[in-house]
């Protein structure tokens, strides 16, 4: 079983419903600890409770991004994780840490990559009239929300539909796709074939929206 550590910087429900995953059996990852940048984040309190160490890399007692990475590179060594998983992450990371973990580190975005990069992505949906939307699982890679695509599940846009009711959806679906998505790349199942992820054997079950 791979070794998985989590970051994160908020509620954490990704995270929970990777530690959820993880904990049944075949499960090809385990998760070994959660690093927060926000030493209040719910996360934190989620993750004890399932018996996941946790630590806190607080952000704001550094004063560069590199100080930051390097400490959270050193806070992540010491669990000796094989991939790293991004979880409502919000620390842009530099590229040097970016580098270290380059085909190691996973994150989830909440848009159909690589539509609504960024931030505020519903909003955005909901200003663009685009009537499919959804999230994207990535490899992460120096250029913001753009490394080679694992998996995304997409959803409806309603009438009627407004931030939180899009963000909501859209949740649900993140909390299925992200641990198929690391199942797919911690098993090796999933790879990198000129620059974009090939999965092996039977296909993925499509999006259940
Ligand atoms: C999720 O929707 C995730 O996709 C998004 O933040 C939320 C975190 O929620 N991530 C990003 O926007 C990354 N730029 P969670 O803490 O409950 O998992």
């Amino acid at each position: 079983r791979a070794r998985v550590a989590i970051l994160v910087s908020g509620r954490g429900s990704n995270m929970a419903a990777l530690i959820d995953a993880a904990a049944e059996p075949g499960y090809p990852a385990e998760i070994v600890a959660v690093v927060s940048n926000r030493p209040n984040a719910g996360a934190l309190a989620v993750a004890e409770r399932a018996g996941i160490p946790t630590a806190v890399v607080d952000h704001k007692l550094f004063p560069s991004r590199d100080a930051f990475d390097a400490e959270l590179d050193r806070t992540l060594a010491g669990f000796t994780p094989e991939i790293v998983c991004l979880a409502g992450f919000m620390r842009l990371l530099t590229g040097g840490f970016i580098a270290r973990w380059e085909g190691r580190m996973l994150n989830i975005h909440p848009a159909l990559l690589p539509s609504f990069k960024g931030l505020d992505t519903h909003r955005r949906a909901l200003e663009t009239g685009v009537r499919l939307h959804g999230c994207t699982v990535h490899l992460v890679t120096e250029e913001m929300d753009a490394g080679p695509i694992v998996a995304q599940a997409a959803v409806p846009v309603l009438d009627g539909d407004d931030e939180a009711s899009l963000a909501a959806r859209v949740l649900t679906a993140e909390h299925l796709l992200y641990p198929r998505a690391l199942a797919l790349w911690a098993s090796g199942r999933a790879r990198l074939v000129d620059g974009k992820v090939v999965v092996d054997g039977p296909d993925e079950p499509p999006s259940p929206f």
